[in-house]
């Protein structure tokens, strides 16, 4: 185990050269325009892995492929099995110009990492594969196989994933899976997540007079669809920051009272936080603190809302149209299904006889919850303990990641959450980035969990 700890140290410079080529790709699942990048950066991935000793193969999907990368198996042993998720797509970088640097040349600065793609995800990922990498090259004996999983379309909703699981569920079956495509509190206290929110992204769409038409002419006798989204989605939220929907908190269940007390522990500053994020004051559902309420709590959010004239100067028109982006997010007890049924047929309610609805791409995932005493998420701790020499906490995230419900229900496994990302990392923001300390934290981290999950399956 030493030599696997001395060669992440030794390699260092070298990883973090790799990491920057890696981030050089700008693998955008969102855009079309991207799809060459997409598949360049697969390939990529895909060298690299048989590079590192990994058995590696690219998966092609009907949208982006799929890497699946193995440890290679030592036959005649029965070691437990585990997956290591991630994902190489990222989120667009628009707005560019509120980036310091572009967002796909990295640049280190201080002890950061800037770059689309930096902590979500690939920058989290890699310090896995670095991990691995380090025991192959060492050869040290793995006490387990592993199997990478490396999609491109986590962004966009991992559509062709799950259908892939499916198809390879023998392969994949697996005793645990492990992701770090999440937080933690701060750069020194390392956590376990037990929980992520779901979702249900909806898009809306209204349409009124069959063109833009001349709102001096003509306003005052029709309707005008952006007045209307807005008054309607307006209604969504109510002024304690509850969602408006008959029915919608019927199946949310209750924070315990163990949790509440637990998330007390977590470090948090309401005045810090606000400033962080630079508002005057800070909102959300009355009766729940700030870290129920972007952990654990549900929320609707308008992500984008379009309509009318949006170039400069001014133009006097009553729009056609009005559409708007909507997420909700969905805390245990909801479903995705049930959500959109509701959230439909409200939105369909409240809408006047004077515009037309149409609701447009959806996508939804599952919220996730699982023991944070589990054998498996107690040898996770003691890995934290080890890499971080720090004691870690263990929390719940508001961020979705889909998949690991449909891990849970094709493979059967469990998935333990080991973010590293800090809560200025900026993902999906301009100027994302990740911290280089925990990069190198996360690595220590890969290689001390092949030490302990073993432990814990062997129970
Ligand atoms: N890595 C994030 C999700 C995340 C971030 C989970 C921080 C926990 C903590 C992931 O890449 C992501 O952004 N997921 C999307 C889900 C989606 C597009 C279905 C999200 O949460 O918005
Ligand atoms: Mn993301």
């Amino acid at each position: 185990m030493q030599a696997v700890l001395d060669y992440l140290d030794a390699n260092y410079d070298r990883f973090l050269k790799e990491l920057c080529d890696y981030l050089r790709f700008p693998s955008v699942s969102a855009q079309p325009e991207h799809a060459q990048d997409m598949a360049a950066c697969g390939d990529w991935l895909l060298r690299h892995c048989r590079a590192i000793g990994l058995e590696a193969e690219l998966h092609p999907t009907k949208g982006n492929p799929i890497l699946v990368a193995r440890t290679p198996r030592t036959v005649g042993k029965k070691k437990p099995h585990y997956m290591v998720y991630g994902h190489y797509d990222v989120q667009p970088a628009e707005p560019f110009e509120l980036w310091k640097t572009p967002p796909f040349e990295p640049r280190v600065q201080g002890c950061n990492l800037f770059a689309r793609g930096a902590c979500d995800n690939k920058g989290q990922n890699f310090a896995h594969l670095k991990a691995v990498e380090a025991y192959l090259k060492t050869g040290t004996e793995l006490p387990c196989d592993l199997t990478f999983v490396i999609e491109g379309e986590e962004e966009v909703g991992s559509k062709n994933l799950v259908p892939f699981i499916k198809s390879q569920r023998a392969a994949l079956k697996c005793d645990t899976i492990v992701i770090s495509d999440n937080g933690i509190p701060q750069k020194n206290l390392p956590a376990l997540t037990y929980a992520l929110r779901g979702i249900m992204a909806i898009e809306v769409k209204l349409t009124g007079p069959n063109r833009d038409l001349h709102s001096g002419l003509f306003g005052g006798t029709v309707d005008n669809p952006a007045m209307v989204l807005s008054q309607m989605l307006a209604s969504l939220r109510d002024k304690d920051g509850r969602i408006t929907i008959p029915g919608y908190y019927k199946d949310v269940l209750p924070l315990s009272k163990f949790e509440r007390e637990s998330f007390k522990r977590l470090p948090h500053d309401d005045t810090k936080y606000a400033k962080f994020l630079g508002v005057k004051a800070l909102f959300g559902e009355k009766g729940f603190t700030t870290i129920e309420r972007k952990s654990a709590r549900p929320t609707v959010e308008i992500n984008g809302l379009t309509s009318g004239y949006q170039g400069k100067g001014s133009k006097t028109i009553v729009p056609s149209w009005a559409s708007a982006k909507l997420t909700f997010r969905l805390v245990p007890g909801q479903t995705p299904k049930k959500a959109q049924k509701l959230i439909t047929a409200h939105l369909r309610k409240i809408c006047p006889p004077t515009v037309k609805i149409e609701f447009g791409d959806n996508h939804g995932g599952e919220p996730y919850l699982v023991s944070p005493t589990s054998p498996a998420a107690l040898a996770a701790l003691r890995t934290l303990r080890l890499a971080f020499g720090k004691e870690p906490a263990v929390m719940r995230e508001g961020g979705s990641i889909p998949i690991v419900v449909d891990f849970k229900k094709v493979l059967g496994a469990d998935t333990l959450l080991l973010g590293l990302s800090l809560p200025d990392d900026n993902p999906h923001s301009p100027n994302e980035k990740f911290d280089l300390d925990l990069f190198k934290a996360g690595m220590r981290m890969g290689a001390y969990l092949w030490q302990e999950l073993p432990k814990a399956s062997a129970k």
